[in-house]
């Protein structure tokens, strides 16, 4: 990868302090990893990514579309299939439903209004617990799930005292946008990739001693071995993340969407030799990785492997990895297309529902690039 001139500044938008922070601190204490220089790049409490005040990341007018930007019949068809699960757990009251990363609250609003309508004996159980690190999208979440004021709770993971029995804790795209490592191989030895500075000021890669054994220590559980000169990311933070999880969830199941792969294509795939690790501004592909941090979003291939192997050892036993696609068929999205069709308020409705259900299933559509992963979490 080879990183482009920074100069901080891009037409039309105010001047981002936070690269000026950035080399000030590499400056004063060296590189960084690439996971902290990530960290700051996505969740700086400022400028970061994820947390500049207004910035429109989500939609057509921002930097990509998640599906429940996408589609109403995501969110729709999710809710027919936790009214499945609150059946499996036994009607629980009250029906943990935790999210996190939830983003502005679409998927909140979309689950909760269609059990609202569709199930309101699962409604009337819901404790919807919303966990966003963000603060801009948690302002933004609770403007939009106001109307579900009192079935709704803003707590992260990590304040959730106690466990949570019967419940079920799902996210969508939060794994890979967590920060990661990025390390390569030369002479046979494994190195981190760090954030260091050019001469003339800008972000560049300088390779180092790894900063933590845990790096090697990924490869040997996976018995994966890097080639000669190819680069790669390690997301410790997913296993982190597991083991929160599984201390929050008591009993049920944590279900994750993401876009992903086994770890032997992940790492072993010709096409892969510089990583996964992208960025995105605009709906465009940004070469350049270092540039404008804050700006542009950052984001790598989740390792399913990694998730499954991790969930094992924190008590979390996959019971299903499949395409998005498939899930969403037998989850019943046909079916829940029909039903929002017959509450539509136009046949342009209508039409629009349609469309985005194509878009959705159809072969080479959106989900048919997206995995869905079924952990469980048993009663001891
Ligand atoms: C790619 S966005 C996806 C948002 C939403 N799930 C959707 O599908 O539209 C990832 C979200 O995860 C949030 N996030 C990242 N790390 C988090 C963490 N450890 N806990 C909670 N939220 C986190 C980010 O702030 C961001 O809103």
């Amino acid at each position: 990868m080879s990183p482009r001139a920074s100069n901080d500044s891009v037409e039309g938008e105010p001047v981002p302090s936070l690269s000026a922070r950035l080399r000030e601190r590499i400056r004063r204490s060296g590189p960084l990893t690439f996971r902290e220089w990530m960290r700051a790049a996505l969740y700086d409490e400022q400028e970061g990514y994820y947390q500049r005040r207004g910035a429109e990341r989500w939609g057509r007018a921002g930097d990509y579309r998640t599906a429940p930007e996408r589609s109403a019949l995501f969110a729709a068809t999710f809710a027919r299939h936790f009214t499945k699960l609150h059946e499996e757990l036994s009607r629980p009251r009250p029906f943990h439903l935790l999210e996190a990363g939830g983003g502005a609250g679409r998927f909140a609003e979309g689950v909760l209004r269609t059990l609202r309508r569709d199930a309101p004996h699962v409604y009337e159980s819901v404790r919807y617990l919303f966990d966003e690190t963000s603060a801009d999208s948690r302002r933004r979440a609770a403007a939009l799930l106001a109307p579900f004021a009192g079935r709704v709770e803003f707590r992260r993971l990590s304040e959730v005292t106690g466990k949570l029995d019967h419940a079920v804790l799902f996210s969508n795209e939060l794994l890979d946008a967590f920060p990661v490592h990025r390390v390569t191989v030369q002479d046979g030895r494994l190195l981190e990739a760090y954030v260091g500075l050019s001469g003339d000021g800008d972000f560049v890669f300088v390779e180092g001693e790894p900063s933590t054994p845990r790096l090697a220590e990924h490869f040997e559980r996976l018995g994966v071995k890097l080639e000669e000169g190819q680069a790669a990311e390690v997301n410790l933070e997913v296993a982190d993340w597991l083991a929160r999880a599984a201390g929050v969830v008591g009993s049920g199941f944590v279900i994750t969407v993401d876009y992903g792969d086994e770890a032997a294509a992940l790492y072993g795939a010709p096409h892969r030799r510089e990583g996964t690790l992208r960025s995105f501004r605009g709906h465009e592909l940004i070469e350049d990785v270092l540039c404008d941090p804050g700006l542009q979003d950052l984001t790598t291939t989740v390792n399913w492997t990694q998730v499954v192997a991790e969930g094992e050892r924190v008590g979390l036993r996959a019971l299903s990895l499949e395409r998005l696609d498939a899930f969403l068929l037998r989850a019943g999205l046909v079916e829940q297309l029909e039903l929002e069709s017959s509450h539509a308020a136009s046949e342009a409705e209508v039409t629009a529902l349609r469309l985005d259900a194509r878009e959705m299933i159809l072969p080479g559509g959106m989900a048919s690039h997206f995995q869905i992963l079924v952990q469980k979490k048993a009663e001891l």
